[in-house]
């Protein structure tokens, strides 16, 4: 934090509002004593606020850096595992072999799910969206886990933590094993994170099933890859429902949810059903005009970021474990030809070159997850587990530190004060 200040000039009054500085990156203007001048600042979309301080996930979207505690995300992507990841984001430093190994046991001590939520799947339609079911079940286990929401007893928000960390990968394959009308499998806890949660996907109890360490280790990164990205809409969402005292299982479930749409976690669902319905490289220019056509609804799903506006680091990671992935298993995904001519295209364009449009997070991944076998449905619920570490994290931030309950205000552009009109005056 510095001295420095802004000066704003309401009419006759000028404030000196404080401005702090990070550690890296923009400084910020406190504006929060404007509101007793009143007047409100207005930033639809939240492109200018800063709505917390945090100390968790770095990103320079000028640069295309992103960096998790100050660890940069290809690092942790080559050199790291999930878990450890998730260690990171929640306590600050990557944990010592000790430290990791504790973590682990933890982790795969509370892999299981009440056997009484197994019933709360069959309430669904066998159709009904993943990421539907994911929405329930997770704020679902608010009513079996009664000891640990108090979220004012530290000891309660970490073993909330480690149960929504353990437990997603099993609600994940539960939903997907339902659609298919296969019993779900239980976790088994011999296994890494990722090998348990292919094992929950793929295996059948009549069969011994063995993990292909290639999935596992590409499923890890793409774990990896979506474990934080500080406040984007999801993770926003999750402070702002904890900001109220609401319990943990409550909050990820508000996450979820917000993560489902297509212009956040949904895109990697989209970005497969777009390269499926352009279906051929001779057809890829026909999608470039329309994504340019200002009077055309369609995007190029994929690409475009609200921070970067450089080649998104994730997107990069993703494009090479595409291709490793793709080669050791001898896999020519036709929709793998199809995303580079789209990529090459659109990163010559103008339009995209003048508007940042760079390939993001979600451009690549979906290929990978098609070829480890998950199907488009699950890819955003691949998201949602992943990124549950982050929304925690975020959340456990908040809640040791001082906060208040989010209560943004508006620009009120309705009717003003009117007299009621009976019925038989209208
Ligand atoms: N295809 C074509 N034009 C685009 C695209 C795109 N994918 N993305 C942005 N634009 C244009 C947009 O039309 C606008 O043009 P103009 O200034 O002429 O009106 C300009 O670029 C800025 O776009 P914006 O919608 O104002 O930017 P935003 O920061 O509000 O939205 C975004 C960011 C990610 C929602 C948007 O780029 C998008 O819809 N992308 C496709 C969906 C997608 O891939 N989402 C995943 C995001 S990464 C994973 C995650 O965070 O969950």
């Amino acid at each position: 934090m510095t001295e420095k200040s802004a000066q704003l000039t309401l009419g006759e009054t000028t404030l000196d509002l404080p401005i702090y500085s990070g550690t890296i990156g923009p400084d910020v203007i406190d504006v929060g004593k404007l509101t007793a001048e009143g007047v409100f600042t207005y930033d639809p979309g939240f492109v200018s606020t800063a709505a917390c301080e945090s100390k968790i996930t770095y990103i320079d979207g000028g640069k295309g850096i992103l960096l998790h505690r100050g660890y940069p995300i290809d690092q942790l992507a080559d050199n790291s595992d999930y878990l450890e990841v998730c260690y990171l984001l929640l306590y600050g430093e990557l944990p010592n072999a000790a430290e990791k190994e504790k973590f682990e046991s933890t982790i795969n001590n509370h892999t299981m799910v009440h056997e009484q939520l197994r019933g709360f799947y069959h309430g669904f339609r066998r159709d009904a969206h993943p990421m539907a079911i994911m929405c329930g079940v997770v704020g679902a286990l608010s009513a079996f886990y009664h000891d640990s929401l108090e979220i004012s007893d530290e000891r309660h928000r970490e073993i909330a933590a480690f149960r929504l960390i353990a437990k997603m990968p099993t609600l994940a394959a539960m939903c997907y094993k339902y659609s298919l009308g296969q019993p779900f499998m239980y976790p088994k806890n011999n296994l890494s994170y990722s090998e348990n949660f292919l094992q929950m996907m793929f295996g059948v109890p009549c069969e011994d099933y063995e993990v292909n360490p290639i999935l596992a280790k590409a499923m890890d990164k793409i774990f990896i890859l979506h474990a934080d990205h500080e406040q984007n809409a999801s993770t926003s969402t999750v402070r702002l429902a904890g900001s109220s005292g609401a319990n943990p299982f409550a909050c990820i479930a508000a996450g979820i949810a917000a993560l489902w749409g297509p212009a956040h976690g949904g895109a990697n669902e989209a970005v497969l059903d777009m390269l499926t319905e352009i279906g051929d490289v001779s057809n890829v220019d026909k999608f470039v005009a329309k994504a340019k056509d200002k009077n055309d609804p369609f995007r190029l799903m994929g690409f475009g970021h609200r921070v970067y506006k450089n080649y998104d680091p994730r997107a990069k990671v993703m494009r090479e474990t595409c291709h490793e992935v793709l080669g050791e298993l001898g896999i020519k995904d036709p929709l793998l030809e199809l995303a580079m001519k789209l990529e090459d295209i659109a990163r010559s364009d103008s339009y995209f070159i003048e508007k940042n449009l760079y390939p993001n997070v979600d451009f690549y991944s979906g290929i990978i997850l098609k070829a480890i076998g998950i199907p488009t449905s699950m890819f955003t619920v691949i998201f949602a587990l992943a990124r549950t570490v982050g929304w925690v994290a975020h959340w456990h931030e908040m809640i040791s530190g001082s906060y208040r309950i989010g209560r943004p205000r508006q620009l009120y552009t309705g009717s003003p004060q009117r007299d009621f009109v009976p019925l038989d005056k209208r």
